[in-house]
């Protein structure tokens, strides 16, 4: 049996919150250069594996907190009021009641995502982050970032990672609460490497990646393989990072995706992310290649890609991708 997330809270956070009157905090949004793939705790979201990401800087969530005007909890996404029982809303005030306790207090939630919506990202990384660095402000709760992270990673499993910018590695951990389950920022810049969002595809019917990775789980012969690729994946990457070597973090993150793809496959329903256009467009990242140019590729749960590269050939890469419009092009460290 799991420990539930309240228990967890509440073995951490023993005192009661204080009300609050107004907190606001921005988290951005990551991509998983070895993926997160796979849970042994489907309540706490703890991984089977341990991941390492990028964060994209100015791009992610903004999220604030304020009492509610009407005594009733309000919760606004991009400007809009959400319903009550709306899929956003129901999920962000569950993770409120987990902090607020007995303190019943009714808050106005309001949540921004600048994600360009062209790229197609996911923001839950983003919005759990930004939402749990707000509540921890709301109810001074002076949380350290070990649990800030370990808490937004309750949210959404990679939302551990957006505490942080930069090069950030999600420990596995072994404890059954989770605790020791969170991130950590690399001491490591790297002002050259560039980020393309490349969107390939819209309306493709998605299966979000919490059933995505339980499906894979119970099913897929193939995942047994995959925990121990991605403990020797995540020490390669570490390894070119700290080197600035972009062709063996590139060759390490792409062949560490499209491992992960491949046990989605060989899952039972077959769960297939791409669509002919993801695949044109992996061929395209492939000619380039092909061309000498250093130019690699990442994809989630989802259809469309995100390429790895140097500043130094951004030219060719908007040549050979003229649909990457400039905010599509993140520089992760200015
Ligand atoms: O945090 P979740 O539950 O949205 O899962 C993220 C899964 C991947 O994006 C496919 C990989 C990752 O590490 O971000």
């Amino acid at each position: 049996m799991s420990i539930t997330k309240q228990t967890v809270i509440n073995t951490y956070l023993p005192d009661q919150p204080l009300p609050g009157t107004h907190a606001e905090a921005f988290a951005p949004s990551n991509i998983a250069l070895c993926k997160y793939w796979g849970k042994r705790d489907v309540e706490l979201n703890l991984p089977i594996n341990g991941s390492l990401s990028i964060s994209l800087g100015e791009l992610g969530s903004r999220t604030e907190i304020t009492e509610s005007e009407t005594g009733a909890d309000q919760v606004y996404l991009n400007h809009e009021l959400q319903a009550e029982d709306n899929s956003f809303a129901r999920k962000v005030i569950a993770f409120i009641n987990l902090f607020r306790g007995e303190l019943n207090q009714p808050v106005c939630v309001k949540t921004i995502n600048n994600i360009p919506t062209a790229a197609g990202l996911a923001s839950s990384a983003s919005g759990f982050a930004a939402l749990t660095l707000a509540i921890n402000d709301f109810y001074n709760l002076g949380l350290s970032d070990d649990k800030l992270s370990a808490f937004a990673r309750m949210g959404s499993g990679s939302a551990s990672r957006s505490i942080y910018q930069g090069f950030v590695e999600w420990h596995k951990g072994v404890r059954d609460d989770g605790m020791d389950s969170c991130a950590e920022r690399l001491d490591i810049t790297w002002p050259g490497f560039r980020i393309g969002l490349l969107k390939v595809a819209t309306g493709a019917k998605k299966v979000d990646s919490r059933s995505g990775m339980q499906r894979t789980v119970e099913s897929a012969d193939l995942y047994q393989s995959w925990p121990q690729q991605a403990a020797n994946d995540l020490a390669t990457i570490k390894r070119a990072i700290a080197d600035r070597d972009l062709e063996l973090l590139g060759q390490t993150a792409e062949q560490n995706a499209l491992s992960m793809h491949a046990t989605m496959i060989a899952s039972w329903p077959p769960l297939l992310y791409w669509q002919p256009e993801s695949v044109a467009a992996m061929h395209r990242v492939w000619e380039l290649r092909a061309l000498g140019v250093p130019v690699y590729l990442t994809m989630d749960a989802g259809p469309n890609l995100k390429l790895l590269f140097h500043s130094e050939y951004e030219a060719q890469v908007r040549n050979a991708f003229p649909e990457l419009l400039d905010l599509d092009i993140v520089a992760p460290f200015g």
